[in-house]
């Protein structure tokens, strides 16, 4: 049996890998860590519940001992690493925690993996789940960034995962230690916390709020449905090769006003209500330093690992929109906690001000 380390397994992109590696390997063990941070719920995890191979663990990646503790005790052979603080508006509002998770946190974890596993690297993985956005912005003529772009991160929260790269691949040309990275666009789906641009719009519809678009909306972000990404992990985690990265996109680039129609045309035909839900498009003052334009070039995990994204945006959305629809009682539970509504409060009604 193997035992694997998910970090911020709660979270959105992580609770839905535990969902898959679970359904998709029945020998293998999974221990989650994950601090429930405003971010992180169990009500992610509920399937798991009854699960003797799935075993969640309250805990913060910054504390070596208990990081250690686990690596020993659980006989951690594989780790993937997906906690971090992940929305780049709040990292623009308070930096702090994307420092101290981000980088301090994967830090301890790279420490604790090469204190547990020493020289005995054989069947040892140490998998980092990093972002695009590391490469910086894209003008409209730009090709896609490639494995091979230079850094350019432009938020605290970009620059605060492309040191935690740097980090990563530190370990493995000073230390050996056997890792692989996956740099990916925007995520979509399942569980995904409501202050990030898709469920947002869908919750903040459904219930005849404004529907706020930053500046002129003409941002291109390169959108992937979550479960296209876990395959994409997983396939990395068995084929890919020691020290490399690869990229991994969606390959739907829209404007994120025509995406923000997009949703709305899809609750008209789902839920419809006595107005298009369109007309509550409401622009808002721009995100500082907003980056313009993300897109990726996936030819490498493409041609050398055969991954491909199964879901077009159209069909992604649609999944999404209905497992909102069908998962309202989870939406409520996650957007009544008292911090998300002055999040809220602070992102949207004091914009400008912050
Ligand atoms: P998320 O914010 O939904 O979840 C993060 C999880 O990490 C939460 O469960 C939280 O409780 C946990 N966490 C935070 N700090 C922790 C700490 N100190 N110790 C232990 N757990 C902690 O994030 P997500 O969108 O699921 O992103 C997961 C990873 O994927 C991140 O590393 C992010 O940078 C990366 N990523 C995200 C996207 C995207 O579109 N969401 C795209 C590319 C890469
Ligand atoms: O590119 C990968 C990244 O995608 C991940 O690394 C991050 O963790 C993840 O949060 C995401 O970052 P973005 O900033 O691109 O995602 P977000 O959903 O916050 O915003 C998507 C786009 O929509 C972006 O151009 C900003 C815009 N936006 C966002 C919100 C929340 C709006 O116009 N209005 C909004 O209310």
């Amino acid at each position: 049996m193997k035992n694997v380390l998910i970090t911020g397994g709660a979270g959105f992109i992580g609770a839905n890998f535990v969902h898959y590696l679970h359904k998709v390997e029945p020998q293998t063990r999974l221990i989650n860590l994950d601090a429930l941070t405003y971010a992180g719920s169990t009500e992610n995890l509920k399937s798991m519940a009854d699960s003797s191979r799935h075993i969640f663990l309250k805990g913060d990646i910054c504390d070596i001992k208990q990081v250690s503790q686990i690596m020993r005790e659980y006989s951690i052979d594989t780790i993937i690493h997906f906690a971090a603080e992940s929305h780049v508006d709040r990292s623009i509002i308070g930096p702090a925690p994307f420092i101290q998770t981000n980088v301090v946190g994967t830090f301890t974890l790279l420490e604790a993996a090469k204190q547990a596993w020493g020289q005995e690297r054989s069947g040892k993985l140490f998998h980092h789940v990093s972002t695009d956005e590391v490469y910086g912005s894209l003008s409209p003529e730009e090709p896609a960034f490639q494995e091979t772009t230079a850094y350019d991160p432009r938020s605290p929260y970009s620059a605060s995962k492309a040191s935690s790269d740097h980090l990563v691949r530190a370990y493995f040309h000073t230390y050996d230690l056997p890792v692989t990275i996956t740099n990916c666009s925007n995520n979509y789906g399942p569980y995904q916390f409501p202050e990030k641009l898709i469920p947002l719009i869908i919750l903040n519809a459904l219930q005849g709020k404004p529907l706020p678009v930053y500046g002129d909306g003409k941002q291109i972000r390169d959108w992937l449905y979550v479960e296209d990404h876990c395959e994409a992990i997983h396939l990395v985690l068995h084929k890919g090769k020691l020290g490399e990265t690869y990229n991994v996109g969606g390959g739907n680039q829209p404007y994120n006003i025509d995406l923000v129609n997009k949703i709305c045309s899809l609750l008209d035909e789902l839920k419809p209500a006595t107005d298009k839900y369109s007309l509550l498009i409401t622009h808002v003052t721009d995100r500082l330093g907003h980056d313009r334009r993300y897109a990726m070039d996936t030819k490498k995990i493409g041609t050398e690992l055969g991954w491909q994204p199964k879901h077009d945006l159209d069909s992604g959305l649609k999944k999404t929109v209905e497992w909102y629809l069908a998962n309202m009682d989870w939406a409520a539970k996650i957007s009544k906690d008292r911090d998300f509504q002055a999040w809220i409060d602070k992102n949207y009604f004091k914009r400008g001000e912050n």
